[in-house]
């Protein structure tokens, strides 16, 4: 499989080298590459990520654009065969119900060939899980793509409250990914 793995900035993208690890410890013949946004790099160490490895400065490129160029918030959707974005913050998933493309990642989603399947692993906190902007975006992210939606857990979340919000477990990500 040829995976893209979105990530964003929620605390869960700490995560990032553990979850590419289980990723290729249940495919080891995935082929990988990771976009994180400026927020999600926030989060982990680069060196830790096993994975090709692109952020918005891949988009725009030192010393100005060259005819003929590569394009690669186009390239990488035809290149993929899914899409998992995990973790998903209130923000992207906002940006995606808007068909907005101002980052490397929302770009690459507006253009994302949309009969091929989008894993996304909502993270955020308890009241913007629940906000109605949030249930709206869901939904209409849910009407454009063919999206399965791995749900957020309860448990103790960055903000110092415990609820529904966390990252589901890395497990459940990944047995997602496997399926139909
Ligand atoms: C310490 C910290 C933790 C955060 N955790 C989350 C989170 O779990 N979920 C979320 O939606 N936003 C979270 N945010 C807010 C996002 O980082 C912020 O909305 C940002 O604009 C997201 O940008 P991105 O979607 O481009 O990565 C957090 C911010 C900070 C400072």
């Amino acid at each position: 499989m040829k995976l893209l793995l979105g990530v964003t900035g929620s605390v869960a993208a700490k995560l990032t080298p553990k979850l590419v690890a289980a990723i290729r410890a249940n495919d080891p013949g995935v082929e990988l590459v990771v976009i994180a946004t400026e927020r999600g790099r926030y989060f982990f160490k680069r060196v830790e990520v096993d994975a090709e490895f692109k952020t918005d400065k891949d988009e725009w490129p030192e010393g100005g654009y060259l005819k003929g160029a590569p394009v690669p918030h186009i390239d990488l959707g035809e290149w993929a065969d899914k899409l998992l974005i995990a973790p998903l913050t209130a923000d992207t998933l906002s940006d995606m119900a808007n068909g907005k493309a101002d980052k490397f990642l929302t770009s690459t989603v507006l253009a994302w060939p949309r009969e091929k399947p989008i894993v996304i692993a909502p993270a955020m906190n308890t009241r913007m899980w629940t906000n109605p902007l949030t249930r709206r975006n869901l939904q209409t992210v849910k009407e454009v793509y063919r999206i399965r939606v791995v749900k957020p857990i309860n448990g103790n979340l960055a903000c110092g409250t415990t609820g529904i919000g966390a990252m589901a477990k890395i497990d459940t990500i990944v047995a997602a990914l496997a399926a139909r």
